[in-house]
């Protein structure tokens, strides 16, 4: 990192502040304000963190403006094509792309860490059978640290490897039990004959009544599901895993703190929430209705599916999505699926109004990746839960980052302050 300056000038008192300017290897560079509050008194102040960065990382690179994402130096669209889910696992945990060796050692230890302790499917038991399947993954993610006590030692970088593994491998076994949970089916074991995107669709949709086969174009459209989610560099829900890790928090709490931040709408909730807006809409010609609503000021509905913080140009994980999503369908042999046409018409109209391409807002990942759930037999209720499984290892990766990082401290972020300045105690009597 090179050192320049930006001076920052206190128009009050004339004094100015030589602040340094710090470069990465790609994207803007940031000004360090690390010092701002012991040398100016100030504090800065960015809610929603639109001009702030919270951590110095390798994992992930995003380029907004020209629809880029990065992992470790790798196209998203080439990783999508040509890696699979496991392989990017080890590249967001490690750093690189595995050898052959490291691939098959990886893929070994996470097959033979997918089972889960067999007293948590009495923990399912205490769920209401009706309770969100979100609900139930964030509940029984953070009680992973009642059942592996032997790795939750932060310092030890052997038990941070072993919760890392452990949280990879058994978050498909947690979500797919939380499905069959809901639906009233027995849980069904992991196979360690199965590639991960096998074996999460055989927990999911086998019975112990008949065999079970897994279609290769859904394992394969699964898998690419998987890769596309796998980490988005400092979003909301990365963001609450590190700042709950900043403070020494074990890992499984931490990474329930961030299935509860992605469960939002406004964040890994909107792919279920495009699914019940598509069915809101309902057909084709009610789709002008929906495009006013969203551009009315005085409405709040906005279309769910579009638009992106960082995003402003196209988000390159909906364009491989997309295409992931017309290969399903046609493979699976399912045409006339309405609500995909819906979808269709709703991108081509909103592509092509002002109000869309002036804000810039077009459609993300959470726009298709709804509709390929739908078609493989998923209720929208699990569409956030297939977002969380995906995540897991972005999230696990940024946890050890941060921790392996010495200059690691608590997140603490300051405020501006706009309540009532200090006054006596009233007492009750005194109240009107
Ligand atoms: N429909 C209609 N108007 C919109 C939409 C939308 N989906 N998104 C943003 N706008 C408008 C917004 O009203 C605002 O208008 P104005 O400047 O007149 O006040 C302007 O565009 C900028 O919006 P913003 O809320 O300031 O932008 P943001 O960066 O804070 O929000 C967002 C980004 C993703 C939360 C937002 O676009 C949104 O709510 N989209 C719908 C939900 C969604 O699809 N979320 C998934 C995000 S991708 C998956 C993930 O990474 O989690």
């Amino acid at each position: 990192m090179t050192q320049e300056t930006v001076t920052l000038v206190d128009n009050r008192t004339g004094t100015s502040y030589e602040l340094p300017v710090l470069e990465g290897s790609l994207g803007p560079s940031v000004i360090d304000i690390r010092k701002l509050y012991n040398e100016t008194g100030h504090f800065t102040f960015d809610p929603g963190y639109t001009s702030t960065g919270s951590c110095e990382s390798k994992i992930t690179f995003i380029d907004g403006d020209e629809g880029v994402l990065l992992h470790r130096g790798y196209a998203i669209e080439d990783l999508a094509e040509h890696s699979n889910f496991l392989e990017v696992c080890y590249l967001l945990l490690y750093g690189d792309l595995p050898t052959p060796d490291q691939r098959q050692q990886f893929e070994d230890t996470i097959t033979h860490h997918t089972m889960v302790h067999e007293q948590l499917t009495a923990f399912y038991r205490g769920f209401r059978r009706d309770a969100h399947p979100m609900a139930i993954l964030c509940g029984v993610t953070g009680a992973l640290s009642a059942f592996y006590h032997d790795s939750t030692d932060i310092e030890d970088p052997y038990h941070r490897m072993v919760a890392s593994h452990r949280l990879v491998a058994k978050i498909p076994t947690i979500a797919a039990m939380a499905f069959k949970y809901s639906i009233g089916q027995p849980f069904v074991y992991p196979r360690n004959d199965l590639s991960y995107a096998e074996n999460f669709l055989q927990m999911l949709f086998a019975v112990p009544c008949e065999p079970y086969k897994v279609n290769p174009v859904v394992a394969k459209a699964m898998d690419r599901l998987l890769i596309l989610h796998a980490d988005h560099e400092q979003n909301a829900s990365t963001s609450t895993v590190r700042l709950a890790g900043s403070s020494g928090a074990n890992p499984f709490a931490c990474i329930a703190a961030g299935i509860a931040s992605l469960w939002g709408p406004a964040h890994g909730g909107a792919n279920e929430a495009v699914l019940k807006m598509l069915q809101e809409i309902g057909s084709k010609d009610r789709i002008p209705e929906f495009i006013a609503r969203a551009k009315d000021k005085n409405d709040s509905f906005r279309l769910m599916g579009f638009g992106h913080r960082v995003y402003k140009n196209f988000d390159p994980r909906a364009q491989v999505m997309r295409r992931a999503c017309h290969e399903v369908l046609g493979e699976l042999g399912i045409k006339n699926e309405p609500l995909l046409d819906i979808a269709m018409e709703l991108e081509r109209i909103a592509l092509q109004d002002d109000y869309f391409i002036e804000k810039k807002l077009y459609p993300n990942v959470d726009f298709y990746s709804g509709i390929i759930l739908k078609a493989i037999g998923l209720p929208t209720s699990m569409f956030t839960v297939l977002f969380a499984v995906a995540r897991t290892v972005g999230w696990v990766a940024q946890w050890k980052e941060m921790i392996e990082d010495p200059s690691q401290k608590i997140g603490r972020p300051r405020q501006l302050y706009t309540g009532a300045a200090k006054r006596p105690f009233r007492p009750l009597n005194e109240r009107a």
